[in-house]
């Protein structure tokens, strides 16, 4: 995981931040930066900054802090060092804890080589075993690297990048400084993206297509590709060291930093960003003409079976899916988590069209993914929120959602544009085996009836005392079935993320074989009753748990309130169907402001990162 930038040209410095600045989605457990500078001596300036690290070698400085990378950034300022190449790194963390001494750069111990990784040296170990006469400051993986690099320089940087990575096993994408080559950066992929590109005096190396800045030519490097990256010019290689004339990329469109406006945090912009989202999403795909675009007709008629693949929201998202299509188009749909479907010994048949579901379209397993279902044969489509995303260059097929920029770590908007999609998926899986292309253009006017539902819908104040009525509980379940039973997923993870409440949501009907026994009067419950079919069955699972004490919070557009019922949320009556797009709002709401109580980020939650690039 983690997000690599580096820049070769005039203020290399604050680019380099900046680059990084944007890739913190990738996390945020502590930052670094490197770059040359013979006369820019930190260590002498840096003793007010006990607490970080900085290093001096060779005419390279390292500056690095633990956290966000707004600290890092402090640190810069108020130093203010200048130079023309630098690189920069955020993290999370896989090898060694969130610390100083395990953020990236990484120098190797004789000061020679600085390194940055993005991904997972599996080997790294045994690696580690033949290094015994050098001296380790961390415990990454990364850092290994760095010290093979000086073992085995034969006097030529780039020969020798070649042959140390063609020792690693696992993912990487790494930009290399050498102290003797002040004015490149080396570049090496393999399985993690990087792109390489260089403009009008400069140079620069992001890990994401969409966070680069505009260059004149931008190149994605492919597995078992290096790259030199200089002012005005890159050079790319295969792994026998022959020069490759990749295609620039041109398709390119860099996305614009989105600010708060007037929001504190950008999960309470994003959520209200809802109704936009679905609209957006709904234009872009309110005909029959308009998806057969993205899927031919011919893929649909003879398609036998759906599999759907995710991770997190994604695969909540999914869930929806699931129970659309089968139940709407009559089509049998599986859902998996994509780090599940990696190793299930399980061959889907030829005819199954397989669904990806990615907001980020990076996420590692759900990529592996789309690996092994074309392996098997199977046709695949991405649905994903950022175009050009890795994702993207795998599938057959893509779809967008069109919710915009999502910078908050818990997935908001992205989550009910997913949905939306799975909407207009049945629609036009029914158009096409029903021969009623009208059907799709039918769904989008009720979808944008929904955008409209929520736009209008006053639920602050409710979820707010809401909020402040469970932020102190240690537990807090959530039950319903069929489509409230998805819906009771994606509302646990949205609160337990960023709240850090244990939540675990339950099929209703389940809740009596086992969970029931934790229920007790320190307990909250919330029960999604919006389906006709199951609200009897479900208002009896609620009585079991006021029977043994539970407080419990029901979200319904029946009349089925009552004294028992610790808070009542009466939700908009709606088309039951649409339900889950309108439901989740209330607990993306109240998740939020269960966070703000309780004085935590919700835009930035421990441990997490918005786009999960290793397995
Ligand atoms: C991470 C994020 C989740 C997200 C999941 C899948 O775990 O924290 O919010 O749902 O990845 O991400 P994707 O970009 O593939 O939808």
């Amino acid at each position: 995981m983690c997000g690599i930038y580096g820049y070769v040209g005039s203020n290399a410095i604050s680019k380099t931040l900046n680059g990084i600045k944007k890739l913190e989605y990738r996390g945020y457990d502590s930052s670094g930066i490197a770059f040359f500078s013979d006369t820019f001596k930190l260590n002498n300036l840096i003793k007010n900054y006990n607490n970080n690290v900085t290093t001096f070698k060779n005419g390279i400085n390292i500056i690095k802090e633990q956290g966000e990378i707004s600290k890092l950034e402090k640190i810069i300022n108020v130093l203010n060092p200048k130079s023309e190449t630098a690189i920069g790194h955020t993290r999370w963390a896989t090898h060694g804890k969130p610390n100083i001494k395990n953020a990236h750069p990484h120098f190797s111990e004789n000061g020679n080589w600085v390194v940055v990784h993005n991904g997972i040296i599996e080997n790294y170990d045994e690696l580690k075993n033949g290094l015994t006469s050098y001296n380790f400051s961390s415990s990454t993986d990364t850092e290994v690297v760095a010290m093979m690099l000086s073992k085995f320089f034969n006097g030529n940087v780039l020969e020798t990048i070649v042959n140390v990575c063609s020792k690693l096993v696992g993912s990487y994408a790494f930009a290399i400084l050498n102290y003797k080559e002040p004015n490149k950066i080396f570049v090496a992929k393999n399985n993690s993206p990087v792109v390489v590109g260089y403009g009008e005096n400069f140079g620069v190396v992001c890990s994401d297509l969409n966070s680069v800045e505009q260059t004149k030519s931008l190149f994605i490097l492919e597995n078992n590709q290096f790259a030199v990256v200089e002012k005005n010019n890159v050079e790319v290689f295969n792994n026998k060291l022959e020069k490759i004339n990749l295609k620039p990329f041109k398709d390119f469109n860099s996305e614009s930093e989105n600010s708060l406006g007037n929001y504190k945090h950008f999960m309470l912009k994003e959520i209200n960003e809802i109704p936009k989202a679905i609209e957006k999403t709904v234009v872009n795909y309110n005909s029959f003409e308009k998806i057969k675009k993205a899927i031919p007709k011919s893929l649909i008629k003879k398609l036998k079976n759906i599999l759907i693949i995710g991770c997190g929201t994604a695969y909540h998202a999914g869930l929806i899916g699931k129970k659309l299509i089968e139940e709407q188009c009559g089509i049998k749909t599986d859902v998996e988590i994509a780090s599940e479907f990696r190793y299930n010994n399980f061959k889907p048949n030829k005819n199954t069209l397989a669904i990806f579901v990615s907001q980020s379209g990076e996420t590692a397993d759900t990529i592996k993914a789309v690996k092994m279902s074309k392996a098997y044969g199977l046709k695949t489509v991405a649905i994903t929120n950022v175009k050009n995303s890795s994702i993207c260059f795998e599938v057959d097929y893509v779809i967008h959602t069109c919710a915009g920029k999502e910078i908050a770590v818990a997935s908001t908007k992205a989550y009910n544009a997913q949905i939306t999609i799975f909407y207009l998926l049945k629609a036009y899986i029914n158009a096409v085996l029903n021969d009623q292309p009208e059907l799709v253009f039918e769904e989008s006017k009720n979808l944008i009836k929904i955008a409209n539902v929520i736009k209008n819908n006053k639920i602050s104040e409710q979820t707010k005392q809401i909020a402040l009525k469970i932020k102190d509980c240690k537990s807090v379940y959530l039950i319903g079935r069929g489509l409230d039973y998805y819906t009771a997923m994606e509302a646990g993870l949205k609160l337990k993320e960023i709240s850090y409440i244990h939540c675990e949501a339950y099929p209703a009907g389940e809740l009596k074989h086992g969970t029931i026994s934790l229920i007790d009067e320190n307990k909250y419950l919330f029960a999604f009753v919006t389906q006709e079919i199951t609200k009897e069955k479900t208002i009896s699972n609620i009585n079991e748990v006021i029977s043994r004490g539970g407080k419990v919070i029901v979200l319904s557009q029946f009349n089925i309130n009552n004294n028992d019922f610790n808070e009542f949320i009466a939700l908009p009556k709606i088309d039951q169907l649409y339900m889950p797009l309108v439901a989740i709002t209330y607990m993306q709401l109240i998740s939020y402001y269960v966070s703000v109580a309780l004085n935590y980020n919700p835009d930035k939650p421990r441990s997490l990162a918005k786009s999960v690039t290793v397995e």
